[in-house]
């Protein structure tokens, strides 16, 4: 029997938003083509995405390579890590992910077990490909990142980028100095990332190649009260915290400002983007009925992570699934950094008033470093600042030598300074969007069925800024000059911008179906009254109500009920 997901994806290959790659030589699972409008919607949930991010939040973006080099992936702990569970199916040979059969045969927790333990939970199941029992299988781990080489031979490894965060962590020194030396400020990449999934059986939901959108926002470690909290303050929505899971409780409503002072959420930034991510599925067009956001449970959560959230969007075919991560992610991106290229990855912050503290100072005698050590006494009065001297002397390492500095060639004192600032390394809050998932979301939870005439009207019901056709115009006879009439609106709307589809071909009620079918959210008609009166009908896409508008009022009014700022229902 077809659900949602059959009823949704034949809509999707049939109108022209995704269908399967590379169809004429068997299509790789995997990977999609997103049609003509599904590449509309992408680009209009992206454009929404930049509108929250980018515009409101002052965010800028930017576009690093998504090949990159083997130290940067070293660092990042990918080339160790990155991986998942596997195993190969005895009977069939088919590749399977480890944790994803016992998770399906409810083994709690499974992604969290060892190869063993994997093992020996799976070891009754039946292989999901062929349904034969699994038996003694050996489970493994696989590196999930798509290996390449830069330049011709295989001196110079290169990955796949699995994330689009690493470009902006190594950047961190130029954002820096781009955002004049202060915290906080944030950057953000929209972006394919790759992923050499084991095995991939869900469509949009597990890609090899995938769209994220991720916002890296790097802030003071103990100032994580964001400036502009009030916005989301009394801002509230279902919270499933690790307690709640952890007690088989249901997820339970809080404002942003009770979940920070009760400590469900750590800290302000995180319950700002956990509130921001809201507001931007449910303008995208996620049910927020179908939306929960559940915290890591301690043994789900990265080791470095403060506190880590994921919005979960409900699908009738996938349960739930994650689509957008929040994490605080202390700093451990910029210290891999630091410690993997010699940089410092820290920001140097002035305190508002110097403060008095006290400093041992060592002074060489250079008169007697010099002679005695040639070439090295400079580098030895240097690095006797960083030495704990003892009662007799100091050691020293210059080039990789020790040297012995006896304590008569050198006087230590203690001085009262004033310290204007400090060195500091900022701490990351990472919102990280899955944009493939939440097109997803947004087609299956806008798909609707009603019953017009006898018969069943498909209908995709995007809010008007994502639908991919914003209005289309009719003519109601392609003759009488209707034609022409309804050919200049549709041109007079497009200079303004607005994707208007012309199309005088069939009954004008196939005309409507088909635009619904497509969640086009207007439609005009130029009838035999236009020319008397100068007036259109416009047609509501989910009321199928229709009001008679003045022509010369279209290029105003069809831009601002697109924007939501004039709404249909007030029109008569
Ligand atoms: N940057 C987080 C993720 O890719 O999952």
């Amino acid at each position: 029997m077809s659900d949602v997901f059959d009823n949704v994806m034949d809509l999707a290959r049939r109108r022209g938003f995704v269908w399967p790659t590379t169809e004429c030589y068997g299509s790789v699972a995997g990977f999609i083509d997103y049609g003509p409008l599904g590449t509309l919607v992408k680009r209009r949930i992206e454009d929404l995405w930049r509108q929250f991010y980018v515009i409101s939040e002052g965010y800028y973006e930017i576009e690093c390579p998504t090949i990159g080099q083997e130290a940067m992936y070293i660092a990042s702990g990918h080339v160790k890590g990155f991986s998942d569970k596997m195993c190969q199916c005895p009977a069939c040979s088919e590749y399977l992910r480890a944790d994803h059969v016992a998770e399906a045969h409810q083994v709690k927790n499974a992604a969290t077990l060892s190869c063993e333990d994997l093992a020996r939970s799976i070891c009754t199941l039946p292989c999901p490909a062929c349904g034969k029992k699994l038996g003694t299988v050996e489970v493994f781990s696989f590196n999930l990142m798509f290996q390449t080489n830069i330049g011709p031979g295989s001196q110079r490894k290169g990955y796949l980028r699995p994330e689009t965060a690493q470009g902006i962590f190594v950047d961190f020194g130029r954002l820096l100095r781009f955002y004049r030396d202060k915290l906080p400020f944030g950057t953000v990449q929209i972006g394919k990332s790759y992923r050499n999934e084991i095995s991939p059986r869900q469509g949009m939901i597990r890609l090899r190649e995938f769209t994220q959108a991720e916002a890296e926002i790097f802030v003071h470690p103990e100032e994580k009260e964001h400036p502009n909290f009030r916005r989301y303050a009394e801002y509230a929505f279902p919270l499933l915290s690790s307690e709640q899971q952890l007690a088989e409780v249901e997820a339970k409503t809080y404002t942003m400002a009770d979940a920070v002072s009760k400590k469900v959420i750590a800290n302000e930034y995180v319950a700002y983007y956990l509130a921001l991510t809201h507001e931007l599925l449910v303008t995208a067009g996620v049910n927020p009925q179908k939306l929960r956001f559940r915290q890591h449970l301690p043994d789900e959560r990265a080791h470095y992570a403060e506190d880590c959230w994921d919005a979960e969007i409900f699908s009738e075919r996938f349960g739930w699934v994650e689509t957008v991560g929040i994490a605080d992610r202390t700093d451990y991106d910029l210290r891999a950094h630091a410690d993997q290229s010699g940089d410092s990855f820290t920001v140097y912050l002035q305190y508002e008033t110097p403060r008095r503290e006290k400093r041992r100072i060592i002074n060489a005698n250079m008169g007697v470093l010099g002679p005695k050590y040639r070439g090295k006494a400079k580098a030895i009065s240097d690095a006797l600042q960083e030495t704990t001297p003892g009662k007799d002397g100091a050691t020293v390492t210059i080039d990789g030598e020790e040297i012995f500095v006896p304590a008569d060639l050198y006087e230590v004192r203690e001085e009262e300074v004033d310290v204007r600032g400090e060195d500091i390394r900022p701490h990351v809050i990472e919102p990280s969007y899955g944009i493939d998932r939440m097109i997803y979301a947004v087609l299956e939870h806008s798909y609707h069925e009603d019953e017009v005439e006898g018969e069943v009207r498909k209908v995709m019901r995007f809010p008007a800024r994502i639908s991919p056709i914003q209005v289309a115009v009719f003519p109601l006879m392609a003759r009488d000059g209707l034609d022409t009439i309804a050919g200049s609106i549709t041109r007079e709307l497009q200079n303004q911008g607005i994707l208007a589809e012309y199309d005088d071909s069939g009954a004008i009620g196939r005309r409507y179906r088909r635009q619904d079918e497509i969640g086009t959210p207007f439609a005009i008609t130029v009838d035999y009254d236009t020319p008397e009166n100068e007036t259109v009908t416009l047609r509501d896409r989910d009321s199928m109500k229709q009001v008679r508008v003045r022509k010369d009022q279209l290029a105003d009014l069809i831009p601002a009920l697109i924007r939501g700022k004039v709404a249909f229902s007030s029109l008569n």
